[in-house]
């Protein structure tokens, strides 16, 4: 079967921004072709500065994988880090220097007491996040958190959608999927109309985990697969701004010691978990969290609309040209960084929403969008596949 000239011509764009890294590079840096392309997306366009003043910004969590400095907070030209913390010290003292920064507070807790902090980067434990984020959000500054919004409770999703109403401020999660070149690049296509109302969607997210990988207090131990569904979500969410109405999951049991009964805090038996949405629009949505197969390690997805389709780089449909699907540039110094090169753009969203005053890419009502279905999901796996709705989280009409 031969190409389209739009599959062609993406292609040809993907291979030329990957052209100066080598795919076998890429994958002894652990990241895909999209990751690259993303990155030297940043040397093609200016980036534009719309402030020249610095956001006063906190920076928290320091654990296994380092999220407090791996978003570029210290290299952004538009931030003064004032502040970091964990409560571990030599992870504080560590989180200093990573983000060269001279003053550090015990805890969280204490560092928002900071009137000279004006927003801070929540890198904490993934239970913590709606309590720290509803916390920061109190004592009067922004907040930008790592994923999931909330953590396996519907009424922590309501706790923290009021704080964020009634707070008035920026809070954005930073679902790295958004800025994945492939859901980006989707995204623009969706919103300029390439893709129709979508009848079926996959995300994806593998993590092969024998061995449950190390967290705060054990967190991740026998954790509900879909209790962390953001990077498989936000190919749908993220791409349409549409939402998901119900749920049918089924889960699997990989046979791991930590998913026996009693051997975990969660009184989860599953190690993967497939669940099938039907969504606003609609079509249906297949999004998983697996660590059951064996060596899978990856995060992607797809869409599939009435009037095209778009896998990983490859568009095919009823658009002859198609709006600029690459990321936007990066402020000078800063990186992409990791998960597909996105972190630095999710950084540069968050400043710029505080400086613009503006809605930031990953809101409070996109964030619950993309998290609460898979702790609904988890109670359909429970309850045998039983379909149930999922509570909707829609922003004001403006
Ligand atoms: N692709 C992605 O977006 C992605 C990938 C990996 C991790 N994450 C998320 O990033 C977060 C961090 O991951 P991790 O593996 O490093 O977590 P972790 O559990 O290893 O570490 C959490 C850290 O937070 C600190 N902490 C907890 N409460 C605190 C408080 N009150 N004050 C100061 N410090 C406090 C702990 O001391 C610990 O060092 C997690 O929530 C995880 O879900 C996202």
């Amino acid at each position: 079967m031969s190409n389209s000239p739009i599959q062609t011509m993406y292609r040809r764009e993907f291979l030329e921004q990957v052209g100066w890294v080598s795919l076998g590079t890429m994958a002894a840096a652990g990241l895909t072709g999209r990751a690259a392309a993303g990155q030297e997306s940043q040397a093609q366009k200016p980036w534009q500065p719309v402030s020249d003043r610095k956001v006063r910004v906190g920076v928290v969590g320091y654990g296994v994988c380092r999220f407090g400095a791996a978003f570029g907070f210290q290299d952004h030209p538009n931030v003064e880090i004032v502040a970091v913390s964990d409560l571990i010290p030599e992870r504080r003292q560590t989180l200093m220097k990573a983000c060269r920064c001279e003053k550090s507070y015990e805890s969280l807790e204490v560092l928002v007491q900071d009137p000279k902090i004006e927003a801070v980067f929540v890198a904490t434990d993934a239970p913590s996040h709606a309590r720290h984020c509803i916390d920061v959000l109190r004592h009067g500054k922004h907040v930008m958190t790592a994923v999931p919004a909330v953590f396996g409770s519907v009424e922590e999703a309501e706790r923290l959608l009021e704080a964020v109403k009634k707070a008035g401020l920026k809070y954005m999660m930073a679902e790295t999927s958004c800025y994945r070149a492939d859901c980006y690049g989707m995204r623009q296509i969706y919103q300029a109309g390439g893709f129709g109302r979508l009848v079926y969607s996959e995300g994806e997210y593998y993590h092969y985990s024998k061995t449950p990988i190390d967290s705060f207090n054990g967190w991740r131990i026998g954790m509900p697969p879909l209790w962390y569904p953001t990077h498989s979500t936000a190919y749908y969410v993220g791409v349409t701004d549409k939402r998901f109405t119900t749920v049918s999951c089924v889960g699997f049991d990989a046979g791991y010691p930590h998913n026996r009964p009693g051997a975990n805090r969660y009184n989860n038996p599953f190690s993967d978990e497939v669940a099938l949405f039907g969504t606003s629009e609609g079509g249906s949505s297949r999004m998983l969290m697996c660590k059951g197969i064996q060596g899978r390690v990856v995060e992607q997805g797809r869409v599939f609309g009435e009037k095209g389709w778009m896998d990983g780089i490859t568009y095919q449909g009823a658009f002859k040209e198609l709006p600029d699907i690459t990321r936007p540039a990066l402020p000078p110094g800063m990186a992409g960084g990791g998960h597909g090169g996105s972190h630095g753009y999710l950084t540069d969203e968050f400043i710029t929403s505080i400086l613009a005053d503006r809605k930031p890419r990953v809101d409070v009502y996109e964030a619950l969008a993309m998290t609460v279905p898979g702790l609904i999901a988890h109670q359909s796996a429970l309850k045998g596949g039983e379909t149930l709705k999922v509570p909707q989280y829609e922003p004001p009409k403006t």
